[in-house]
């Protein structure tokens, strides 16, 4: 449980307190990114105040910029698991995985076989079926079990093949927050020599990640969906790392990390990533950063997911509303996707925007290969709620009687 009240928990969220006389925001769309820390806010005002600088000087500043990264790599590093030198940062996930593809694309062949998943957000899927598409390589995808919303991973020595150069898979769904478990497939694919692809941007933030641990090549992963700003963030095994053909400039370092991180890096974002990787410390407990920021992402986990079995519970109990969410049994993050029948998404989405303050997302999330397949066309998508650890009891109930109330008005 979370070693702090969850009402501590939210006022180190400055956009969730009352302003103007208005009720606060009741923010439910963590996997459209979480609000910020104060401590993440506080580290990007410090270093602009401080005084902003390039890399490499000799001046005090620049000199503070140099230690801000080599910090900001140690923190990422301790959090999953890898070498710091090991750690690229970039614009965000999607920028970093087609930078990443078009670096493979001396590795690729015709005929070669690039293996993804019907499951996944898009940006774990086309910076891949690029690549396939400009070597000739053919690409396979992992199905969908339209059952209980998780991949059917029986048929994997198949879609697996000595061809395959490359297994792009998610850790977790951004829509209907199933965990996929990707040992098993990250074990076959190694078998065959494939370069591995992990999407933790929706699992960063609920699930303990261990990069070793997992065997994967690369992780990818967003920090402003862990409390932090807009960054992103790459993990690339050093062998594979170093064997990057990447788009870069001449003058600038070819050795990794740095390498992959081209022009000039967010440097106050960095500063907010290492604030946000506070604030999940901040949760934990242990002697060292690791261990303070696992304990501290497990404490969120296990607070989020007694709101998340509540809200489940409620919303499977409601005949109209249809519910995308794999059965018990399979892990699953606090994230919730579900349609109400006769009723488009965005509908939905609005009225509580406008009844009752409630940021809920809908769409398709990117997940356009899922909601093809599952015919989302029509209701345009899903009503999606995802929680965060600063999501409360209170604004749960809050929601169930707004849900209630939107049924008695639209029977
Ligand atoms: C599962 C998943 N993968 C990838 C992305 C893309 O991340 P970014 O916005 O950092 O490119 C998202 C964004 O919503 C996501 O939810």
């Amino acid at each position: 449980m979370l070693p702090i009240t969850p009402e501590q928990l939210r006022a180190q969220f400055p956009a969730l307190q009352p302003r103007n006389g208005q009720a606060p925001l009741i923010y439910f769309d963590g996997p459209g990114g979480t609000q910020m820390a104060q401590s993440a806010l506080d580290a990007m005002v410090d270093y602009i105040r401080g005084g902003m600088a390039n890399l490499h000087g000799t001046f005090p500043s620049s000199v503070a910029t140099d230690a801000l990264l080599d910090e900001a790599r140690q923190a990422v590093a301790d959090w999953l698991g890898c070498q710091p030198q090991e750690v690229a940062f970039g614009a965000n996930m999607t920028t970093l995985a087609f930078a990443i593809a078009r670096s493979l694309a001396a590795a690729l062949q015709p005929g070669d076989e690039v293996l993804v998943t019907e499951l996944d957000h898009r940006a774990n899927v086309d910076p891949w079926l690029t690549l396939a598409r400009d070597r000739g390589a053919t690409v396979r995808f992992i199905p969908i079990d339209t059952a209980t919303y998780t991949l059917d991973l029986t048929q994997l020595e198949q879609l697996i093949t000595p061809r395959t150069r490359l297994v792009a898979v998610g850790l977790s769904s951004n829509v209907t927050g199933t965990v996929t478990p990707v040992e098993a497939i990250i074990r076959r694919a190694r078998a065959v020599g494939a370069l591995t692809v992990l999407d933790a941007v929706h699992a960063a933030p609920h699930l303990p990640l261990d990069f070793r641990a997992l065997g994967c090549d690369v992780l990818l992963c967003s920090a402003y969906k862990f409390f932090g700003p807009h960054v992103g963030v790459a993990v690339v095994a050093t062998a594979r790392f170093e064997q990057l053909a990447v788009y870069k400039l001449d003058p600038a370092p070819a050795d990794m990390p740095h390498k992959l991180e081209t022009g000039t890096q967010n440097h106050e974002g960095l500063a907010g990533l290492l604030g946000a990787l506070a604030f999940i410390q901040g949760l934990g407990h242990g002697s060292t950063r690791a261990e303070q920021l696992r304990t501290g992402i497990e404490a969120i986990d296990a607070y989020e997911q007694a709101l998340a079995e509540d809200l489940e519970d409620f919303l499977r109990s409601l005949p109209q509303v249809r519910l995308y969410r794999a059965p018990a049994g399979t892990r699953k993050t606090p994230t919730l996707a579900f349609i109400i029948e006769e009723h488009h998404s965005r509908e939905v989405a609005a009225w509580f925007a406008e009844h009752h303050r409630m940021c809920i997302a809908d769409g398709h999330f990117y997940a356009t290969t899922l909601a093809d397949k599952l015919g989302m066309a029509a209701t345009g998508g899903w009503v999606r709620i995802g929680l965060a650890p600063y999501n409360t009891a209170g604004e749960v109930e809050q929601f169930k009687k707004a849900l209630r109330e939107f049924l008695a008005l639209h029977p």
